[in-house]
Order: C-alpha cells, then sequence, then structure tokens
C-alpha cells in the first residue's frame, strides 16, 4: 500500500519535465501509470504521447491524450518511465512487464530519461534479486539459452509470455553484473536476441525517488 504511495509521488512529480507543447514519451508498468494519470491533467498543454507499450497505449487513448508514432518524429524531449533495478551510475534492469524493446528504442530517441521509482529499487549490484529479462525470437529460445549459460546465467523461459511484438521473454537469473555496459553488449550480439533489459550504455538522466523522505531527485 505505501510503495503505491511511494510510486504516486513519483508519478506525479515527473510533470515537472513535461515541456509545454510537446510529446512526451511514456514508459510502462504500475509505476508509470501513475506518470499517465498526472498527464491527463495536462493533456490540453501536450501534443500528445509516444508509448511504449500497448498496455500504456490503452490508458493515454481513454484518458484522451494523443498517440503519435515514433517513425513520425525525429526528436523527443523527455522519456519518462520505471526500472525493475537502477545502480548508483544511473544502469538499469528493466522489462519485467515484458516491455522492454519498445522502452529501449524510445529511450535511445529522448534527450532526457527521467527513471521514476520507489526506493526499493535501487541497488548496489544489478541483477542479484532481479533476473534480467532478455526479448528473443521464439525460434532463437534454446541457443539463446545456452550462450547465457555460458555467460554464466540461468535463463528461465517466462512461459506463456507473448511480448507486443510476438517474441518470447527469458528471465536470466544469477548473472554477476559488474560490467553492466559490456554484458549488454555480449547478449545483444548472440544472434536470437531482440533486446537485452540491460539499460547501461543508454542509462537514467534524471532518477525521482519515491520514499517515506518524498521525492529525491538524482541528476
Ligand atoms: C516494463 O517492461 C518495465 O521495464 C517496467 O518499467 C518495470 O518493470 C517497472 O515496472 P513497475 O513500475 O510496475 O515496477
Amino acid at each position: 500500500m505505501i510503495i503505491n504511495e511511494f510510486k504516486r509521488l513519483v508519478g506525479w512529480a515527473a510533470l515537472n519535465y513535461v515541456q509545454d507543447g510537446g510529446i512526451v514519451g511514456v514508459g510502462s508498468g504500475s509505476t508509470v501509470a501513475y506518470f499517465i494519470e498526472a498527464l491527463a491533467t495536462v493533456k490540453n498543454f501536450i501534443k500528445g504521447a509516444i508509448s511504449s507499450s500497448d498496455f500504456s497505449s490503452i490508458k493515454l487513448k481513454q484518458l484522451g491524450i494523443p498517440l503519435f508514432d515514433l517513425n513520425d518524429i525525429d526528436s523527443l524531449d523527455v522519456y519518462v518511465d520505471s526500472a525493475d533495478e537502477i545502480n548508483r551510475h544511473m544502469q538499469m534492469i528493466k522489462g519485467g512487464g515484458g516491455a522492454l524493446t519498445r522502452e529501449k528504442i524510445i529511450a535511445a530517441v529522448a534527450r532526457k530519461f527521467v527513471c521514476i521509482i520507489d526506493i526499493r529499487k535501487q541497488v548496489d549490484i544489478l541483477g542479484k534479486k532481479f533476473p534480467l529479462p532478455v526479448e528473443v525470437i521464439p525460434m532463437g529460445r534454446s541457443l539463446v539459452s545456452r550462450e547465457l549459460r555460458c555467460l554464466g546465467g540461468q535463463p528461465k523461459y517466462r512461459c506463456g509470455t507473448v511480448t507486443d511484438n510476438g517474441n518470447n521473454i527469458l528471465d536470466v537469473y544469477n548473472l554477476k553484473i559488474f560490467d553492466a555496459v559490456s554484458l549488454e553488449e555480449k547478449i545483444n550480439n548472440i544472434p536470437g536476441v531482440v533486446t537485452v533489459g540491460m539499460f547501461a550504455r543508454r542509462g537514467a538522466d534524471v532518477v525521482l525517488v519515491g520514499s517515506e523522505q518524498g521525492v529525491q531527485i538524482i541528476e
């Protein structure tokens, strides 16, 4: 219950990064749901949103926020999304909700990534608790699993999950992630991998942390 209050605090605080007349990148998940609720209150002052998942698109449409196609715009000022884990270098594990590929594409276009989290998401070492999600082309699932085992991880097929792009998810346990950038590159290079949920090469620019103390801003 109290965690939801922390999520609500940062979801609404992220409104400070939304620019008048702009298009806003919108992530996915339960924390972002609060941001979407907040965004609806300024919908007459923005052009609209780029959404990272079908789930967020439905919520945005229901609240009357116009949706844009990323292919129709050249740049994006801000992307607001959450994370499953984040370290002090602002590198993140994302994809707990399975929307990692579209999230990574939007993050790559955005000039500023505002990450909104509750305090539980801050960690010293990524991947110790939360498994690293990897989106894979279905026919490459076994190959990718074998390669991930060679990297020291224990991949588990997220049974029954089909991503918005029609692919599968492997959740990789027990990876010792000391060099997040290098691991991101290695996993990206495995044939059959669509996206790894390691957001290290392009991390967050601003982190809003919700806790009993309110909202802490890390830049
Ligand atoms: C969605 O694919 C994820 O990257 C989410 O950003 C992440 O799982 C955080 O979600 P919650 O806000 O629900 O914890």
